[in-house]
């Protein structure tokens, strides 16, 4: 990494850290296959609901697909090289279960085990663990087809597929999560029609939170008992949940939010029942032993956080609230996400009041429309100012208690941001989509100096 652009050297905030973080903190950065893997269809890969739901004429900013994305299949090798420049000493990435298990059942599919064979072979080797998450939400799409989140038999192929994985790499990985921010596919497929299969019904939501649970219980001990020593966890978005307006109506609406939101999948998983809002909901679909399926020994919490969220009232919607904006004065990112880096020390505080469990951050970066200038440089100063202050509200909260152990930014690499398509980036490599050249942006050289400075602090 050569480029010094002067802007690292503007904030004499950089070395001074307001509050050291152990020696043994982790540092590293965070992709999911979908959204970086490309090669849809090589080597025997099946479909994932994805692949089906990219090709649904609007649903995709310009009519995006990931069936190129980051190429990172063939090109993992130069992406291992540029995580090394960058000094992480972890990356949490996740498995397509449709390149392991074409069906989503039934016999696996070698080419595919062979590539994270040579993925996580080719990080240890450059000294960076492997956390490998099971469900980035690319679910086969024949397991779809046979009823998907919506049916209960779901909690045993994912069960067997956490088998799958786990006896696989478990001689070379210890950090595995079962899955990514489940309140986001359940309520975003299943309540708003934002993500496959793209639903707005409330009961087969209500079914796919419950199953998640449980395929959540099975894929646990799945782990456990292929790999004894692994420690496991499950990745949940936190996040405040808000009124848009002053109304009682709005508050109620704000509070259901935080239930289906922050709620619905740490509290069965972690304290052994559904949130009080949604409890007399589930009661349809929960059976006898549910509960003790779900609450399993967990190692760790992984945290996503990027901005608060906001309900309004709609007697309506299928769910009784709607998706709200943050207030128009709110401070935003170039994408428009808000900016709110005390919500961050805040949502650590809480998740370590209510947990106790070791916390490790497996998402947090901005996004970014961005291009290089004439020099072929990325000067991200925004992402920087991002990187600094949700840092520095990180630092508040491990000085005010929470266990937090671990930071990971999203992302790695430029790459394919769900319904934005490739239009919002959030790497701190930029892709040229057309050429796939990788091109560290200066945030990129602003995380490496800062692993490298924390390297060197003192002992605390
Ligand atoms: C999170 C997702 C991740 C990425 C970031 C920006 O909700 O887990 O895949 O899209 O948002």
């Amino acid at each position: 990494m050569t480029l010094q652009p002067e802007i690292l050297d503007k904030s004499p905030s950089d070395r001074r850290v307001p509050q050291p973080l152990p020696r043994e903190f982790i540092w590293g950065v965070s992709t999911s296959s979908y959204q970086i893997e490309g090669a849809a269809t090589a080597d025997g890969r099946g479909a994932s609901i994805w692949d089906t739901f990219c090709r649904q004429p609007g649903r995709i900013a310009n009519g995006d697909t990931g069936d190129v994305a980051c190429d990172h299949y063939h090109r993992f090798a130069e992406d291992i090289a540029l995580m090394r420049r960058l000094g992480v000493r972890a990356y949490r990435f996740s498995v397509a279960w449709p390149r392991l298990l074409p069906q989503g059942s039934g016999p696996p599919n070698e080419p595919g085990l062979a590539f994270y064979d040579r993925l996580i072979d080719g990080l240890l080797e450059a000294g960076i663990e492997p956390w490998l998450c099971l469900y980035h939400w690319d679910l086969p799409q024949a397991l779809q087809d046979r009823g998907g989140w919506g049916v209960r038999d779901i909690a045993q192929w994912f069960g067997d597929y956490a088998a799958l994985v786990a006896r696989r790499y478990g001689d070379r990985v210890r950090h595995f999560a079962t899955f990514n921010e489940p309140s986001v596919f359940t309520l975003f497929g299943y309540g708003f029609a934002w993500h496959p299969p793209g639903l707005t019904d409330r009961s087969a939501l209500l079914r796919a939170i419950h199953h998640v649970n449980l395929a959540h219980g099975a894929g646990v001990d799945a782990i456990r008992n292929a790999v004894p020593g692994a420690a496991i966890a499950a990745i949940h978005n936190v996040q405040p949940s808000r009124p848009a307006g002053a109304t009682a109506e709005d508050a109620a609406a704000a509070r259901l939010l935080d239930a289906y939101w922050n709620r619905a999948f740490p509290e069965p998983q972690l304290l052994g029942h559904y949130p009080a809002e949604l409890a007399p909901l589930m009661e349809t679909v929960i059976a006898p032993g549910d509960l003790e399926r779900i609450r399993r020994k967990v190692d760790w919490f992984g945290l996503n956080h990027y901005s608060p969220v906001y309900a309004r009232a709609d007697g309506h919607a299928p769910l009784g609230f709607a998706w709200a904006d943050a207030p128009s004065e709110a401070r935003r990112s170039p994408i428009g996400w808000q900016l709110d880096p005390a919500a961050f020390r805040d949502t650590l505080l809480e998740v370590h009041r209510r947990y106790r469990l070791p916390i490790y951050v497996t998402e947090n970066g901005a996004g970014a429309v961005e291009t290089p200038n004439a020099a072929g440089e990325i000067l991200d100063r925004e992402r920087i100012e991002y990187l600094k202050s949700y840092g520095g509200a990180l630092r508040e909260a491990v000085a005010a208690g929470a266990d937090v152990r671990g930071y990971f930014v999203w992302s790695l690499l430029d790459n394919f941001e769900w319904g934005a398509g490739y239009a919002n980036r959030f790497g701190l490599v930029y892709v040229d989509f057309a050429t796939q050249q990788r091109i560290p942006k200066a945030s990129a050289h602003w995380y490496a100096r800062m692993i490298h400075a924390e390297a060197m602090e003192p002992v605390p």
